[in-house]
């Protein structure tokens, strides 16, 4: 297997983007990290999307994609895994390239939300649809549960829970593609609506269009193209319990920590040697879960270490200098893509006034469904 570099990135602003169809979006994004890749042709393309045809009718998006770059011919595959299809369109673009098989390959993801007029039953055909989204439990329903109980079992409190959008939507001021830029405090997140008790209106991501792409290329050709290449280092994926019943302890996430696990051996990294990390904030306690499974914090301790500064500059780890899914927005199928772009930017030295200082690794953690499945990703500045 050879060793790959991502060389370029491109990403669409997310928010509310009447104006862009969903391929007007992925091309931008495309366009945009081919050229600051500086390559004008592909060999072939991946483009993680959770449900265009749900969203806006439009299946046989990787041949969509392909033709309306002016890629027309080469190779294209559409990589779906709810979620988490962004980083699978991320891993399957890695193993392309490390395999032989191609040298500059695509790896992007798209998704449209905001057209679609049942955005809560789309997203919750990424549950279990005999024993959850049929008896109308959804994605915040599902969170909601594993909230009470992590709160019941660790005695985190609902203001300890609040903290983690606060802290996110502070990292997020400044960026400039972030669709919530802005801060909140405990009195905003305390007064939102209920959506799922215990989550707020402010504990929840929310709905999003966007797109987002990465061009990778054999290590031993980056430098014809860029003088920062990022090497992927490490990379690992793993599948959980589809339901929530069937977790054994549902305030776990077992398919998070098995695709830690083998990220960090393929890296031959801890997590004591991770500064920065962008995890998957689909909601406030999916973050304090997998900063645990992600072993950055014990197990019942990630809440309120989050709470005590641990998670932001200066503290331990930071987690999401975006903003995250809840400030950045949560375009699903690009999600896990803008996540390893914010990774790049962090060891490029490019994140401005959200720069992680003397970091030397960088880590995305992209999640589907209430922990069905999960890719790990670990960078570095070479
Ligand atoms: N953060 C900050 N502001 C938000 C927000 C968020 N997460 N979500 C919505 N808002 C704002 C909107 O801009 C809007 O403001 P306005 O009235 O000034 O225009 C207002 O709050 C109401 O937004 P709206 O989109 O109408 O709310 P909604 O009740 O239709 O939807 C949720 C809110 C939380 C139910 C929806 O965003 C949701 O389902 N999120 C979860 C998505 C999900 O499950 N993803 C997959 C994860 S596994």
């Amino acid at each position: 297997m050879r060793d790959v570099a991502i060389i370029g990135v491109g990403m669409t602003r997310f928010g509310e983007l009447w104006n862009q169809s969903i391929r007007d979006m992925f091309a931008e994004a495309a366009l945009k990290a081919m050229e600051n890749a500086g390559v004008e042709k592909l060999d072939a393309l991946y483009v993680g999307a959770m449900s265009s045809g749900l969203y806006v009718y439009q299946e046989h998006i990787a041949s969509v994609m392909a033709d309306y770059i002016g890629q027309r011919g080469i190779p294209a595959t559409r990589v779906e895994s709810a979620c988490a299809s962004g980083g699978l369109s991320v891993k399957s673009a890695y193993l392309e390239v490390a395999s032989g098989m191609s040298d500059i390959v695509l790896a992007g993801g798209v998704e449209k939300m905001w057209d679609a007029d049942d955005g809560s039953f789309i997203l919750a055909t990424a549950s279990d649809q005999e024993f959850e989204a049929f008896h109308g439990v959804t994605f915040p329903g599902l969170y909601a549960m594993m909230a009470n109980a992590y709160m019941h079992q660790y005695g985190l409190t609902r203001e300890e829970l609040a903290q983690v959008p606060i802290k996110n939507h502070r990292h997020s001021v400044g960026n400039k593609n972030a669709q919530y830029a802005f801060e909140i405090d405990l009195k905003t997140v305390m007064n939102s609506a209920m959506v799922a008790d215990p989550l707020r209106l402010m504990d929840c991501s929310p709905i999003t269009d966007g797109a987002a792409a990465v061009i990778l290329c054999p290590l031993d050709r980056a430098k014809e193209f860029t003088k920062n290449p990022i090497k992927i280092k490490g990379i690992g994926a793993a599948t959980g319990p589809i339901a929530l019943h069937d977790h054994k302890d549902v305030t776990r996430l077992d398919a998070v920590r098995l695709a830690a696990e083998r990220a960090y051996k393929m890296a031959g990294a801890k997590p004591e040697d991770i500064s920065f990390c962008e995890v998957h904030d689909c909601f406030s306690i999916a973050e304090i879960i997998v900063a645990e499974e992600l072993g950055f914090f014990d197990y019942g301790k990630a809440g309120k270490a989050i709470a005590e500064g641990q998670a932001t500059y200066g503290g331990k780890v930071v987690l999401n200098s975006s903003g995250g899914l809840k400030a950045k927005g949560h375009p699903v199928g690009a999600t896990g893509v803008a996540q390893v772009i914010e990774a790049v930017e962090q060891l490029r030295g490019e994140a401005g006034k959200r720069q992680v200082p003397n970091i030397k690794l960088g880590m995305t953690q992209n999640m589907g469904g209430s922990g069905g499945s999960c890719v790990v990703h670990i960078l570095e500045a070479v």
